[in-house]
């Protein structure tokens, strides 16, 4: 099949989702992508940097579990047999994606593809053609200018592939990639020292979730300095170097790179096909229309949130867009976002400042501390829940620290895009002893009828 109703370029989460919710709705497809289909997050991003953190956590509960009464020694990390449990994660969901996309009948093209009309995508000299194209190109791992990938300095690409644990670890940046990565390290056995040139770690976060973050990494024995920023780089036979603007300067084994995702765009022929694009993402409007009727983008390439559900949902979005069946727009402010570092942070909607930005005094807060929380207390785990509501009004955001605590995303997300009062959700019932309940008793205080609240 050389030609389909919907052409997608990219089989990452954006590409892939588009192609499954096309074939459900009948419409013909066609798949192309250069490398495995799963694209970063299955290969690159998500799925095996989840596995590290799972083995993280394995090593911290062996290393602590004497807290717990429970006599146990940790010897080591083997690091080839941690890459083979998260490779034996990602291929065996990988075989599985495989198979969806089969039995779905969307013809899966493999090879570098280039859009060569408005159209048309050419691969291996072959020219397939769609009613409607989607582009999903995904992203890469940016570096800083003059900061070369090479050896001891690296993105998570390289780090996720390592066979041993460094002694000492830079990492450049504090956002989601630094933190889960410094994270991993740490409960690995490395001296982890973060780089980070805004005032926070995790600046997008609520400010008090970040201060929330810092102040369990301080404990972590994770290092970290805010507020400077990054100089220049070297390295040696036996490590790195690095300067910051302040002149101080750092050594360790390894540098990470982890100052963001820039858009793959560039020399696939989307701006020589006349599709506009600003400093190399793809300009789409609220309905992911690029410029050119009948191109679609998704993902990581339109501006915005890097995240694989927000491909997901893109994918399904245009899907059934192309099927006529005008689907509802989600704001990306009310899509859901986790860090899987230890402790978790976890958040959807708006955070304080932003609802004060935007409702001025008529804006209530409430921050109901773990320490309540029997479930947490069991875990051992500090942290709170958030909620920013609107004054006799809906929650507008609801934004999460302590262990575990991205399993609570789910509900957090729900109450926020369904618009639920706290009153409304204080009325339902959570389970005890779970984590949950913290959402639950959050919800009861600022709907003023706090149970296991002080004040
Ligand atoms: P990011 O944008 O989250 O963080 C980059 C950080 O580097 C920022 O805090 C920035 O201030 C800092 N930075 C940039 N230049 C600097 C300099 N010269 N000196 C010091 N600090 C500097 O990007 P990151 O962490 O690379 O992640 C890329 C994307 O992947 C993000 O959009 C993220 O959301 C996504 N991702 C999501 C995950 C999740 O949902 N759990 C996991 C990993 C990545």
């Amino acid at each position: 099949m050389t030609s389909a109703d919907v052409l997608i370029l990219g089989g990452g989460s954006g590409g892939y989702a588009c192609a499954l919710r096309s074939a459900e709705l009948r419409l013909s497809v066609i798949l192309i992508d250069k490398d495995k289909l799963g694209g970063t997050c299955l290969h690159r991003g998500c799925i095996p940097t989840k596995a590290l953190l799972h083995a993280a956590e394995v090593a911290d509960s062996s290393r602590e579990s004497e807290n717990f009464g429970v006599k146990t020694t940790l010897e080591g990390i083997d690091m080839p047999k941690v890459n083979e449990y998260r490779d034996g994660v990602v291929a065996r969901l990988y075989k599985g994606l495989q198979g969806l996309v089969k039995s779905r009948n969307v013809t899966f093209i493999e090879g570098e593809g280039k859009l060569v009309a408005p159209n048309t995508v050419e691969v291996n000299g072959v020219n397939y053609t769609g009613k409607n194209v989607v582009l999903a190109t995904g992203s890469y791992a940016k570096s800083i200018p003059g900061l070369e990938i090479s050896g001891r300095i690296m993105t998570s690409d390289q780090a996720l592939n390592l066979d041993y644990v460094p002694a000492s670890v830079i990492v450049l940046g504090g956002g989601v990639i630094g933190v889960e990565f410094a994270s991993v390290w740490k409960s690995f056995g490395a001296d982890v020292t973060i780089l980070e040139g805004l005032p926070h770690l995790v600046p997008n976060e609520d400010i008090s979730v970040s201060k929330a973050l810092e102040r369990a990494y301080r404990k972590r024995g994770i290092n970290f300095t805010l507020g400077t920023k990054f100089a220049s780089a070297t390295q040696s036979d036996t490590g790195v170097e690095v300067t910051l603007e302040d002149g101080k300067i750092l050594s360790a084994e390894l540098l990470l790179v982890a100052v963001g995702r820039g858009p793959n765009t560039a020399n696939m022929g989307f701006e020589d096909n006349g599709v506009a694009t600003e400093r190399g993402w793809v300009v789409v409007n609220e309905r992911l229309a690029t410029n050119i009727p009948g191109i679609f983008a998704v993902g990581d390439i339109t501006p915005g949130l890097q995240l694989a559900h927000r491909g997901f949902q893109h994918g399904i979005f245009v899907a059934e867009e192309i099927a006529g069946l005008n689907p509802v727009v989600i704001a990306d402010i009310n899509i859901p976002k986790v860090t899987y570092c230890e402790p978790e942070v976890a958040s959807v909607g708006m955070n304080e400042e932003e609802a004060r930005a935007a409702f001025g005094d008529e804006v209530n807060v409430y921050e109901y501390n773990l320490g309540g929380n029997g479930k947490s207390q069991i875990l051992g785990t500090a942290g709170f829940i958030k909620l920013v509501a609107q004054k006799d009004g809906p929650v507008v955001g609801i934004h999460m620290v302590g262990s575990r605590v991205g399993e609570q995303i789910g509900e957090a997300q729900l109450i926020v895009n369904w618009e639920a009062y706290p009153e409304d959700v204080a009325t339902l019932i959570h389970a005890h002893p779970t984590q949950n309940e913290a959402m639950g008793e959050a919800h009861l205080a600022l709907a003023g009828k706090p149970l296991h609240a002080h004040a």
